[in-house]
């Protein structure tokens, strides 16, 4: 990252639109979209920003991403002012990585190009904030889909995650294509932790579609996921205060 102007006044942010709720979108971002010539990224994300003269929305499938890397690129390269947009943050399993995937492999003059990356509200946060503070303490976050990976190191880091007592966040928890693998998480976990540990389901959170569920392993089924869920599974300390029907759910800060 340079800092200074592309040639040309050419730049290219990468950033996070959060959630889903316009009043988590970062100022910051805010604003780099107010200066765009270009939006770039998958088509959901890119129909979230309303339409305006000047500026130029490229949407495309989700498995193209690294095509859209080199399209954004090359876009800034030519002088135009290009916004990468991904949900949540966009160093959490999206665009930022494919981009600098991209430059790394591309032209040699990209690397001279001002590239910044803008965070945002990533879905763990959101959904751990609805919840109460169920990552207070120690916790990882896993990307359950095996598109990118082998279902074996998925298994390997769930056993090690529990072994190791995490709070867990999991991301693109159950499609329609894979629906076997999150019941298979379910039962590694059940086997790892025991059926009272505590599972959060949040959905679409910060959405008018958003829905918190909280219940045991014991509980819990796969159909209460989907791509619109962020999951997250209790550390053994993570505890519920329940209060006018609904509960809390948190990590103490300490283990002794
Ligand atoms: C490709 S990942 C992108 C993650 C994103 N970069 C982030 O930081 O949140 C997509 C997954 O994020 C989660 N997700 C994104 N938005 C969500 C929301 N509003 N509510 C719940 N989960 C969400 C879901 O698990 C979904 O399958």
């Amino acid at each position: 990252m340079t800092g200074t102007e592309g040639r040309m006044g050419g730049w290219l942010m990468i950033a996070g639109l959060g959630p889903g709720a316009e009043t988590m979108i970062t100022p910051e971002v805010s604003a780099a979209l107010a200066q765009a010539t270009d939006v770039v990224g998958y088509v959901p994300y890119v129909e979230r920003l309303a339409p305006r003269p000047g500026l130029m929305r490229h949407g495309s499938d989700n498995r193209e991403e690294i095509r859209r890397a080199e399209q954004a690129l090359q876009l800034a390269a030519d002088g135009h002012r290009v916004v990468v947009v991904s949900s949540g943050d966009p160093g959490v399993f999206a665009m930022a990585s494919a981009v600098f995937e991209a430059l790394e492999a591309g032209d040699p003059a990209w690397r001279s190009l001002d590239i910044r990356v803008l965070p945002g509200i990533s879905a763990m946060l959101a959904a751990s904030a609805r919840a109460g503070a169920p990552l207070g303490h120690d916790f990882c976050c896993i990307n359950l889909s095996d598109n990118l990976k082998p279902w074996a190191l998925i298994e390997k880091r769930l056993c090690l995650a529990a072994e190791a007592d995490f709070a867990m966040a999991f991301y693109n928890p159950r499609s329609a294509s894979r629906p076997e693998g999150f019941a298979r998480t379910l039962q590694v976990l059940r086997d790892a932790c025991g059926p009272e540990r505590l599972i959060i389901f949040a959905r679409a959170v910060s959405t008018p579609q958003e829905s918190i569920r909280v219940c045991t392993l014991a509980e819990a089924q796969p159909e209460m996921a989907d791509m619109r869920t962020l999951v997250i599974v209790g550390s053994s300390q993570t505890r519920r205060i329940e209060r006018d029907g609904e509960s809390l759910v948190y990590t103490p800060r300490s283990v002794s």
